[in-house]
């Protein structure tokens, strides 16, 4: 086995020159995947926990270079799902059997803390596990969030290349970024970040210095995508990110925090058929699939070619059980907490 893949998976720790060496080498790819599998099951067994995603708002006051959702962009209709809607399309989640809801928005003022609280409140008496990904929060706001019940909180860091985070997030700070994301885990939060994968001018060794800040944080979740280019944003006419480089990031990271949520993400099949089953075999073990219901799938374009935009909530739902059956893995009937991966959902408490 190649020295590096054998160091990673026994000591969990490689560093940045260690790292780069195996971004940049495509000999041991298979290596690599399969010592990220390997670590994974050691780990984790053979349970995928399974989050349903509400796009509740493709609203959104940013201007990010990479996203259909920037504010710029007019050739989006736009949504804002009510109260009503959000909890409907939760308790439909619910009896499809999700444990574990994520509320996913673009930074969508009309949710101020006291809609926000109030969702929160009512997702809760559910009983599920709660997710929020609502983008840059003050501390405040975070709080009054998990003092409703929030569980988790996902918010990328994109690239931990300050510059590169600037370009490619006009008007946003860096710096704050990083508080967002120490305010969440000061608040007891499980902190979600991740990365896209081949934006412009990005480097392997800045990916390098990437994995090892999901170390640094120690986050509980980390979410990889491949950078698909919009037609509709500034990027257009970039090469974006491919599966390959993206997997790989991913596997390293599965070696280096080897208990941590890892998404197969929707960005990776929506590059390659079957592109979330290849990243269960080789580190991941969540998948995110969607349950927002009719039309509004569609106007939640962050990029092109996103999977399941004409699929229902059920469609879905039997479409990975399936996939996920199919490679010899077991849907978790847990709420998949880091840590307590492998228990009944009946035998954890919530609050
Ligand atoms: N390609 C892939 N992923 C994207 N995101 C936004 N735009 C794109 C794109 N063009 C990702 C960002 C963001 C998440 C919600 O979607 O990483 O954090
Ligand atoms: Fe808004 Fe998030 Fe898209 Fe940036 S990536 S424009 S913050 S939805
Ligand atoms: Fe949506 Fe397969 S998960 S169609």
């Amino acid at each position: 086995m190649n020295k590096l893949i054998e160091k990673a998976k026994l000591t969990h720790n490689l560093d940045k020159d260690e790292i780069l060496e195996l971004l940049q080498n495509d000999n041991i790819n298979e290596e690599l995947f399969k010592a990220a599998d390997e670590v994974r099951q050691e780990f984790l067994g053979d349970y995928v926990h399974l989050r349903g995603l509400i796009e509740f708002t493709n609203i959104c006051k940013r201007n990010c270079m990479y996203c259909g959702l920037r504010r710029d962009n007019k050739n989006l209709e736009r949504y804002r799902l009510t109260k009503e809607e959000i909890l409907d399309f939760a308790n439909k989640a619910v009896s499809y059997g999700y444990k574990t809801l994520v509320l996913q928005g673009g930074e969508d003022d009309y949710f101020t803390k006291e809609r926000m609280t109030e969702i929160v409140k009512e997702i809760k008496n559910l009983g599920v596990a709660l997710t929020l990904s609502l983008g840059e929060k003050t501390y405040e706001e975070y709080k009054a969030f998990k003092e409703a019940g929030a569980d988790r909180y996902l918010i990328r860091i994109e690239t931990t290349d300050k510059k590169l985070y600037e370009d490619m997030d006009p008007n946003m700070s860096f710096e704050e970024r990083l508080d967002c994301l120490n305010n969440l885990r000061d608040l007891g939060y499980e902190v979600g970040s991740g990365i896209l994968v081949g934006l412009p001018n990005q480097t392997l060794e800045s990916i390098a210095k990437d994995i090892l800040f999901f170390k640094l944080i120690n986050a509980d979740m980390i979410g990889i995508g491949p950078f698909i280019p919009n037609e509709d944003t500034p990027l257009k006419a970039s090469k974006g990110g491919d599966l390959t480089l993206a997997l790989k990031v991913m596997a390293l990271t599965r070696l280096i925090l080897p208990d941590i949520n890892i998404p197969a993400t929707t960005a990776m099949e929506s590059l390659t058929p079957n592109g979330r089953i290849i990243a269960l075999q080789s580190g991941a073990n969540v998948v995110m699939p969607n349950v927002t219901e009719g039309e509004y799938r569609k106007l939640y374009a962050l990029y092109p070619g996103k999977i399941c935009t004409g699929d229902t909530p059920a469609h879905c739902r039997g479409c990975i059980t399936g996939k996920v059956t199919g490679i010899g893995r077991i849907i978790s009937d847990g709420y998949g907490f880091r840590g307590n991966q492998n228990t009944n959902a009946h035998d954890e408490s919530l609050i």
